[in-house]
């Protein structure tokens, strides 16, 4: 039988994703970067992450990207319970310099990109419910430190993601250069959406040949869930396509469902060269235009381009 610090421990508020008062004041005060408060979470907390681990992990073990599997093996998470970000540091850093950094919230996109320019990833510290593992309002520790930081301890892709901070500070500094501020906005608009699409089709949920006539699975919005990682690869309704820029850039995506369409990379050398090709375009106006929809760019996205520092 539970004892009555175990049954409070359980019930206490934690972190949990939405609920957590911890956050809340976090942002009251306007504090983005934050410590990760490990005592509060609640035995619920570590339940989350212990089902949703036990649950995933022989899909990565069938789906994943080698990179992501030796990524897993590199960090040595606890099943059991929710990693400290100070000790998945301690592994991580030394691999490939980058480390996770608690967040309190959403991050505007030039903040984000100019982390990871800086091999910092911006990490979400609440877990979803325990008894909803599958409901995911915004983005969690399970998506963020499960499905994205494996990814980080190798190191082409981690010299992709720098890359893709480099595409970020271009952008801004072109917008710097534009003297219309009507053009500005309507131009660095398009550019923003092309870098988000880019990212989402990739980094979030990217597929690469795995060389033997199949694929494997890079992207994190991918890894991260039990359900679209084996769809992703399995299923007749999803499309998937070699990777082609013009098209990726143009292309608009739904959050809240599984991807219809996923594109198909080679080799993260291949990804790395994509983002590169993806500045020279920017640098050459190809990116003003892109094909308007999803995803939309928010003021606090545009503010953080046109604020950005030389
Ligand atoms: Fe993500």
């Amino acid at each position: 039988m539970a004892t009555l610090r175990e049954e409070i421990d359980r019930f206490k508020p934690g972190l949990t994703t939405t609920e957590a008062p911890f956050i809340e004041e976090a942002k009251a005060r306007g504090q983005l970067y934050i410590h990760q408060p490990y005592d509060l979470y609640s035995e619920l907390n570590h339940e989350a992450w212990k089902k949703l681990f036990a649950r995933i992990r022989p899909r990565w073990e069938r789906y994943a990207n080698p990179a992501f599997q030796r990524g897993i093996e590199s960090l040595c998470f606890d099943p059991d319970r929710i990693p400290r970000l100070d000790d998945v540091n301690r592994f991580l850093n030394p691999l490939t310099g980058f480390r996770a950094k608690a967040v309190s919230g959403y991050v505007a996109a030039y903040l984000f990109f100019d982390c990871l320019r800086n091999r910092e990833f911006p990490t979400t510290i609440t877990i979803r419910r325990a008894d909803k593992l599958d409901y995911l309002p915004e983005p969690d520790l399970f998506h963020d430190i499960a499905g994205h930081v494996p990814m980080h301890t190798d190191k082409a892709f981690a010299d992709t993601l720098v890359q893709f901070g480099e595409c970020a500070r271009t952008a801004a500094a072109i917008a710097r250069e534009e003297k219309d501020p009507a053009d500005r906005v309507r131009r660095l608009s398009s550019v923003i959406q092309a870098l988000a699409r880019f990212f989402w089709f990739t980094i979030e949920f990217g597929l690469m040949k795995d060389g033997k006539g199949g694929l494997s699975v890079y992207g994190s919005g991918l890894l991260s869930s039990f359900g679209e990682i084996a769809h992703s690869i399995e299923s007749p309704d999803v499309q998937r396509y070699p990777i082609q820029l013009e098209w990726v850039v143009n292309q608009s995506f739904e959050i809240d469902r599984y991807q219809p369409l996923l594109f198909v990379v080679d080799s993260f050398d291949h990804l790395f060269a994509l983002v590169s090709e993806l500045e020279t375009w920017m640098k050459e106006g190809r990116l003003n235009n892109v094909a308007p929809g999803e995803p939309g760019v928010n003021e606090a996205d545009l503010a953080s381009f046109l604020e950005a520092e030389s």
